[in-house]
């Protein structure tokens, strides 16, 4: 599988994903039109849609209707949509710039952004729990829990809440490693865990992918910290060099730019090692991960 092969995977599923978010998230024309209007804003037409990628890979795996994992992914989408406008606020990391365009607390003030996040993670889950997603109610429990589980405290939340609380801190390595797994990680690794939910996978199974998406996520922090640093704002779609503005607690801050990529590509090496025991058929899943740590934005 050739990086080539896996960008035209990624931009064809990133289409299918599109679509079904277009149909998930309507307008309004009513008093409320803003805040629908905004949620389209911070989820429509952009984004490299790794974990929606990720949701309908794994499920092809096992055989899943492309219909009910395109509809998992844009619910996975709309949650990443969410953090990445709370993020922005200025309360959090003030940023000004996503995806290539004004944040959406820039695009339109900082109550609709709040509440577009709100509302995004609320339809997240609500798409999960409708009938339409998989015709096992088992399957769509379990499906919320995950997210719940990934999303909240004990997931990207609670990261997030590290992040803040760290800012201007000397962290040790392992406690931004667990920041990351956190922040970052936990989504990932749901995202994958998705996938082999949808499926019906066996426990034992479901594991292996779970552990394949916790390495790989981590890897795609550590990524994320190195653009950061060495990216530009043409190339990245969003402001360079704020985590050291900031004061953040980063794995380049800590090793320096090169060892941390070293870092990150041995994880992207362990995230694939997981997946072992499945054959060629896991060969675009291995690509992902080698990308992960790869990319330039
Ligand atoms: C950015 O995520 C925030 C992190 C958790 C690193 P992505 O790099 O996946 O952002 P988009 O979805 O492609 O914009
Ligand atoms: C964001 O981490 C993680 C989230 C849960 C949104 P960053 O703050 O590093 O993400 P970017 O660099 O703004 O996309
Ligand atoms: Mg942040
Ligand atoms: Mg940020
Ligand atoms: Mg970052």
């Amino acid at each position: 599988m050739t990086e080539e092969m896996l960008l035209a995977a990624l931009a064809e599923r990133a289409e299918t994903i599109e679509a079904s978010l277009e149909v998930l998230l309507p307008g309004s024309d009513g008093l409320d039109a803003p805040l629908y209007a905004a949620m389209r804003y911070a989820t429509l037409g952009g984004g490299k849609r790794l974990r929606g990628f990720l949701v309908m890979d794994v499920a092809s795996l096992f055989g899943v209707s492309e219909t009910c994992a395109a509809r998992v992914a844009a619910s996975v989408e709309m949650l990443h949509a969410y953090s990445l406008v709370h993020d922005d606020l200025p309360s959090m990391d003030n940023d000004d710039l996503r995806r290539g365009k004004p944040s959406t607390h820039r695009a339109f003030n900082e109550a609709t952004a709040i509440l577009a996040g709100d509302a995004l993670q609320a339809r997240a889950f609500e798409v999960l729990a409708e009938p339409d997603t998989h015709s096992d109610p088992a399957a769509r429990s379990e499906l919320v829990l995950a997210l719940g589980n990934a999303a909240g405290a004990r997931g990207m939340a609670g990261g997030q809440m590290i992040d803040i609380a760290a800012e201007g801190q000397a962290l040790t390595l392992s406690q931004v490693a667990r920041m990351h797994a956190l922040k970052t990680g936990r989504l990932i690794q749901y995202s994958a865990e998705a996938g082999a939910i949808l499926g019906r996978a066996p426990q034992q199974v479901r594991a292996q992918i779970a552990a394949y998406g916790r390495d790989l996520g981590a890897a795609f922090q550590i990524a994320d910290d190195v653009l950061d640093a060495s990216g530009t704002a043409h190339e990245l779609g969003k402001t360079a060099g704020k985590d050291q503005a900031a004061g953040k607690a980063t794995f380049v801050t800590l090793l320096g730019v090169e060892r941390a990529k070293t870092q990150a590509r041995m994880l992207s090496e362990q995230a694939a090692n997981h997946l072992e025991h499945f054959g060629d058929e896991a060969d675009r899943l291995r690509a992902l991960a080698a990308w992960a740590v790869s990319r330039r934005s």
